[in-house]
């Protein structure tokens, strides 16, 4: 059966990180259900010259953040995992605090509810500790936090190869078979 994700972009930097998932998981012929947040477009236009017509394609279905009255926002609609990338710090916070007022908020709490697999992959420096007991918040009820913070073990050369490395690490949570990088082996240092 084909896989079916939800990927929330919200305005934390990093929207390399977002267009490299979902260019792969459009790779893995896997359905996408997609939520920007105001900020999340913002930064994909500043960082990429992005914009949101750049993911309309097949198998994608675009949700603006304020659809609360969408399909995705019911736990009886079933899916293979969420992933909010990147997921700025408050958005971990208002999900944290059960504050479910728009789409990628109430999704993320559906997720936790129904023990669908959630993936948060928050980019701040540093971290406050608020951040650290939102972020703790999430992982006790459940979330995987997988910041973006790229090794360099794989001796990236440009921006392309340090973003594959958290971008991997996400497919690699999402038991994508089709990966960036290859495992890591003891003789490859
Ligand atoms: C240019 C820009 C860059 C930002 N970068 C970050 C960031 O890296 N991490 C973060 O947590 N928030 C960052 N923010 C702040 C968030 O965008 C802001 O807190 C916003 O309210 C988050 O809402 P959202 O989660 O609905 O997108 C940034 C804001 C701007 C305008």
């Amino acid at each position: 059966m084909q896989h079916e994700f939800i990927i929330a972009i919200t305005g934390a930097s990093g929207a390399i990180y977002s267009k490299k998932l979902f260019d792969s998981l459009i790779d893995s012929k896997t359905r996408i259900h997609l939520i920007f947040s105001k900020n999340g477009k913002k930064i994909l236009k500043n960082e990429l010259n992005l914009s949101c017509s750049y993911f309309e394609k097949e198998g994608v279905s675009i949700y603006d953040n304020s659809q609360l009255n969408s399909k995705i926002s019911s736990g009886s609609f079933r899916h293979n995992g969420m992933i909010i990338i990147p997921a700025s710090m408050g958005c971990i916070g208002r999900i944290a605090s059960g504050v479910s007022e728009d789409l990628i908020t109430r999704s993320a709490d559906v997720a936790l509810k129904e023990g669908f697999s959630l993936i948060c992959v928050p980019r701040e420096t540093p971290y406050n500790t608020i951040h650290l007991k939102n972020m703790l918040a999430l992982s006790q009820a459940g979330a995987v936090i997988l910041p973006a913070s790229p090794g360099f073990y794989h001796k990236p050369k440009n921006l392309d190869d340090i973003s594959d490395f958290i971008v991997d690490r996400v497919l690699v949570h999402l038991n994508i078979k089709q990966r960036i990088l290859p495992t890591w082996e003891p003789n490859s240092c």
